[in-house]
């Protein structure tokens, strides 16, 4: 950890996050500022996200998911989509070897099937190679929606009740769970979104039931690993009640 950050010496080891997920947002906004075309604020996205897994690792988060292109992204200018989808196949390339020295493991959720192939295949490739790191998961979103995994699921569940394996009335919160996309991971314990906006845009919304929501103004290409800490600090200030009274987890 970088002893030269007051936010950092600021954050209490035993009450880290284990799963933070992020809404990484303004990217666009950040290049029009700078007069550049959108997928320049994206490629400077990728520095942020550099940043925050960092922090996290440092800090001991076990998992990072992160919304790198949401179901409704597909609507963008086919020339953003295509740009975005090669940068994401480059980085995932460039960083197995930062992802292999730090135990990182790379996991994806999402429909993945939509994925030009060369995306899928290196997606793969990348998960494989990282299948056995187990210091950090993070999670790319890619093609992903909270409304899409839902659907998909009550689909796998409808299909059970179908072949007479599963009773309707035995459908509950579990079940669920393990039919979706994120069945594998926790709940988010906090969930981070930059660039000012207050929404939750279709991200994760069965698993942010009881997360902690941080909004900040700072663009994501702007995104620091102090403004990492500075979410985690803001976090670790709040009661986490989960519907129950202050007495009731004192
Ligand atoms: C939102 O900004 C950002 C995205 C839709 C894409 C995020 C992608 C990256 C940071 C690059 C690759 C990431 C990984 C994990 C390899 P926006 O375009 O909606 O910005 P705006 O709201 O200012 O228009």
């Amino acid at each position: 950890m970088s002893v030269t950050s007051t936010f950092a010496s600021q954050i209490k080891k035993d009450r880290i996050p284990e799963h933070v997920a992020i809404i990484m947002d303004g990217n666009g906004r950040w290049a029009k500022k700078k007069g550049h075309l959108r997928i320049f604020g994206h490629k400077h996205g990728v520095g942020a996200v550099r940043n925050a897994l960092e922090a996290a690792v440092e800090l001991g988060v076990r998992y990072l998911t992160v919304y790198a292109f949401s179901t409704e992204n597909w609507s963008r200018p086919r020339i953003e989509v295509n740009a975005l989808m090669e940068l994401l196949v480059d980085t995932v390339e460039k960083e197995i070897p930062t992802f292999m020295e730090n135990g990182i493991q790379l996991q994806v959720i999402g429909n993945v099937d939509q994925l030009p192939g060369s995306c899928q295949a290196q997606l793969e490739r990348a998960m494989k190679i990282t299948e056995n790191n187990d210091k950090l998961t993070l999670i790319l979103a890619l093609s992903y929606s909270g409304r899409w995994d839902i659907i998909e699921a009550v689909k796998k569940i409808s299909e059970s009740v179908k072949a007479g394996v599963l009773q309707p009335e035995d459908i509950n919160e579990a079940v669920l769970n393990t039919a979706l996309n994120t069945a594998k991971f926790p709940d988010p314990d906090l969930l981070i979104r930059t660039s000012g906006e207050q929404r939750i845009s279709n991200f994760l919304l069965w698993e942010i039931a009881y997360s902690e929501i941080y909004f900040t103004p700072v663009l994501w290409p702007d995104f620091t690993k102090d403004d990492f800490y500075k979410a985690i600090i803001d976090f670790q200030g709040r009661e986490r009640r989960f519907g129950k009274t202050s007495e009731q987890i004192a």
